[in-house]
């Protein structure tokens, strides 16, 4: 082998090697994101009932204001709704509702409320 092919060989060596790297570096550490267009149709469908009206409240089993979820924080929202599932926060509306959700309808679902704009799901937006 002459001295210019090995120099070839070694210079697409060290070319496909950092292609490698550059592609591994792209790859995200992935958490787990939500996909807001999907959250969007679980939370007008279950949650807007209660979330999506300023000021409403429960009238069963007692009168309860029902607090404003949209422009929340998604880490927040996602805590809290894993929170309830866990019993580790206690309402009980709260607790049948998330514990009928997978993990990423909640992943979904925070992100959607997360978005600026998301106002608390109202219907038609
Ligand atoms: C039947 C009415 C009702 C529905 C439907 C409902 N919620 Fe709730 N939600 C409540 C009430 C009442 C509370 C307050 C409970 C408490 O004090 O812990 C609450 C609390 C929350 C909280 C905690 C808010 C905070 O500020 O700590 C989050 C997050 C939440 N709901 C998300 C959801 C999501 C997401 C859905 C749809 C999957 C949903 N809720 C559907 C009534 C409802």
């Amino acid at each position: 082998m002459n001295k210019l092919n090995s120099t070839l060989i070694l210079a697409l060596g060290v070319f496909v090697s950092s292609a490698v790297v550059q592609a591994q570096a792209q790859t995200p550490a992935s958490p787990a994101k939500g996909d807001p267009a999907a959250g969007r149709q679980k939370a007008v469908a279950i949650c807007s009932g209660c979330h999506g009206i300023p000021g409403t409240k429960t009238a069963f089993p007692e009168v309860y204001s029902v607090p404003k979820i949209g422009n929340q924080n998604e880490a927040y929202i996602v805590a809290a709704l894993r929170g309830y599932r866990s019993g580790e926060r206690f309402n009980s509306t709260m607790k049948a509702l998330a514990s009928s959700l997978t993990e990423k309808e909640i992943l979904d679902i925070a992100a959607y409320y997360a978005q600026s704009g998301a106002q608390s799901g109202a219907l038609g937006k």
